[in-house]
């Protein structure tokens, strides 16, 4: 079966086709980028395909079976860019779709992110086109990347309160999604993908502080005072005032699962916090 990955030269992309070139032959694999040029190392073909061009799409999907459809990191215009693709995929003959979507998409608190994946897993159900939803849930990356901060601020902020987080590392939705790809017994199904433990922010800054020696408390503000304060470090104020309003989802429970679906698809548990962490302190 021949698999095209989209966004492959992304961070979850890249790790999706490196996991996919040890499963099957990497004549079966087909890197799907916006710019070639970024994705000449991975090894594989590579098809130029932008999600906005659907001219493009149908030409980088023909003889592909098996897709993986990357969401993409356009907030705001995804579910008319991810609409392309499943209706180029439909004309091109691809015989399943896999889509990477957000942990309770449909329940979800986080309804900035949230409602481009319910569109699409709507587009998707309704193509006709056998489909397998992958529901992520939190990269534990999107919080180490505050490792280095916290370290030298010493204190780890955030507004998620007391949210459990049950987030995973990228390379274990990554392996998951290469689990379903390489296997049977998928279509139709809709996994809602989380790490095996979660824990709070107070417990991620107690791990910051147990790995490197320091007493780095977490501080608890309001969502107005992180993204304020994100906003001080440097991001821009409608980019501070969505992440804060991520913690706020956290606060009441929506990166928090314990189905354990991800452990089950990939055969082990996932990446610990405490693995994360000393990644994070080793970059
Ligand atoms: N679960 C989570 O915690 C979490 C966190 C962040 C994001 N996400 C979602 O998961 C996706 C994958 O995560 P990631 O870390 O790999 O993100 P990433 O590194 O930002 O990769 C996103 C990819 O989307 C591609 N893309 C954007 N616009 C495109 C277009 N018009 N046509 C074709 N490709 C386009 C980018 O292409 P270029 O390389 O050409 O820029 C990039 O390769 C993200 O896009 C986002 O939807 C999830």
């Amino acid at each position: 079966m021949m698999i095209a990955i989209t966004g492959a030269a992304g961070q979850l992309g890249r790790l999706v086709v490196n996991k996919l070139k040890s499963k099957v032959p990497v004549d079966h694999i087909v890197a799907l980028v916006r710019t070639p040029a970024k994705a000449t190392d991975l090894g594989v073909t590579v098809r130029a395909a932008d999600y906005t061009q659907p001219d493009t799409l149908e030409r980088a999907l023909s003889g592909v079976q098996g897709l993986l459809l990357i969401s993409s990191n356009d907030v705001g215009k995804r579910a008319a860019q991810h609409r392309n693709v499943i209706e180029a995929a439909k004309k091109a003959g691809v015989q399943w779709i896999v889509y990477t979507s957000m942990l309770h998409a449909d329940t979800s608190a986080i309804k900035a992110l949230s409602g481009e994946h319910l569109d699409t897993e709507a587009d998707l159900k309704a193509s006709g086109v056998p489909y397998t939803i992958l529901r992520n849930g939190w990269y534990t990356e999107n919080y180490t990347a505050s490792v280095p901060g916290a370290v030298a601020g010493g204190v780890f902020l955030g507004s998620a309160d007391g949210g459990k987080i049950s987030s995973a590392a990228r390379a274990d939705y990554a392996e998951a999604a290469v689990a379903v790809l390489t296997s049977e017994g998928h279509e139709g199904k809709t996994y809602e993908l989380a790490g095996d433990k979660a824990y709070t922010l107070s417990e991620l800054a107690a791990e910051i502080s147990r790995q490197t020696g320091k007493t780095i408390p977490y501080k608890n503000l309001s969502e107005a005072e992180y993204a304020k304060a994100l906003a001080g470090f440097g991001l821009p104020a409608p980019v501070a005032q969505l992440y804060a309003s991520f913690d706020t989802g956290a606060a009441q429970g929506s990166l928090f699962e314990d189905g354990h679906q991800l452990s089950r698809l990939i055969g082990h548990s996932t990446t610990p916090l405490a693995t994360s962490v000393a990644d994070a302190l080793k970059a």
